[in-house]
């Protein structure tokens, strides 16, 4: 029988980092993925048992058929995917360059684009897929100078998450959207330099873990805001 993990991205630092460690606590079985080897390799030391890791540049096609491989060799099923890596540019927008905003969109929308087709065939009955988009990319909400390509490309995945909802929910796969507000992590302080975020990865993290694990049993196709103020 082919053993149920966690999939998520973006896990070697920040709110990735901290969700995978939350879940391993749950006794969940994680599949850690980034690119940086030594980072995954210190959050597996944290519980080896239940945390493993394939290191991947998602803007890489040939290193995304490293998480193809594990998944046949192992013989796992994806019971969720949080797909939580992400990348910003904070510029002015007179400054932005069309490498800016392509950077934006194949780091943003693209990887989660191509992960997701790559991983359909492995995914459970009845999994959820989580993307994590941002206060941002939310219609309606604050909008910050320097922002506009990362707050696009964030708008862009959370439309997408509602069209895969569609499309897979004949599959029995859910899929919503997490917004984010402001967390304490480096992308935080790229976006606000000098400015303090009101909640800690280790929370958020309790959050996500919490909705991966049982928010499609009540919604599916959701873009929901997650954030205690501005930005
Ligand atoms: N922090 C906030 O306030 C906030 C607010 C709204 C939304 N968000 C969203 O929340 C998510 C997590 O943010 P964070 O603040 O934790 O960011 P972070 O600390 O910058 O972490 C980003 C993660 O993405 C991974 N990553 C980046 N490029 C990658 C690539 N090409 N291939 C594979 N992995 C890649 C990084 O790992 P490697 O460098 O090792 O590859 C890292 O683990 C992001 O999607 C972000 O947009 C954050």
């Amino acid at each position: 029988m082919s053993k149920k993990v966690i999939l998520i991205t973006g896990a070697s630092r920040g709110v990735g980092h901290a969700t995978a460690r939350y879940l391993a606590g749950q006794k969940k079985q994680v599949l850690a993925t980034a690119r940086s080897q030594l980072l995954l390799e210190e959050l597996k030391a944290t519980d080896p048992r239940r945390i493993d890791y394939v290191a991947c540049d998602l803007l890489d096609t040939a290193s995304l058929q490293k998480i193809i491989d594990y998944i046949r060799d192992q013989n796992v099923e994806i019971s969720a995917l949080i797909h939580n890596a992400g990348g910003l540019v904070n510029k002015p927008f007179r400054q932005l360059t069309d490498q800016d905003w392509t950077a934006m969109w194949e780091m943003n929308v693209l990887s989660a684009v191509r992960l997701l087709r790559a991983l359909l065939p492995f995914f459970a009955k009845k999994a959820h897929i989580v993307t994590i988009g941002s206060m941002g990319g939310f219609q309606g909400s604050s909008k910050y100078p320097g922002l506009s390509a990362y707050s696009t490309s964030k708008g862009a995945l959370s439309i997408w998450s509602e069209c895969m909802a569609a499309e897979l929910k004949n599959d029995g796969i859910s899929v919503n959207c997490l917004c984010l507000g402001a967390v304490q992590t480096e992308m935080f302080s790229a976006a606000f330099p000098g400015m303090k975020a009101p909640v800690k990865p280790d929370d958020m993290a309790q959050f996500i873990g919490d909705f991966a694990l049982s928010g499609h049993q009540f919604m599916n196709g959701k873009v929901l805001p997650v954030a205690l103020g501005d930005p």
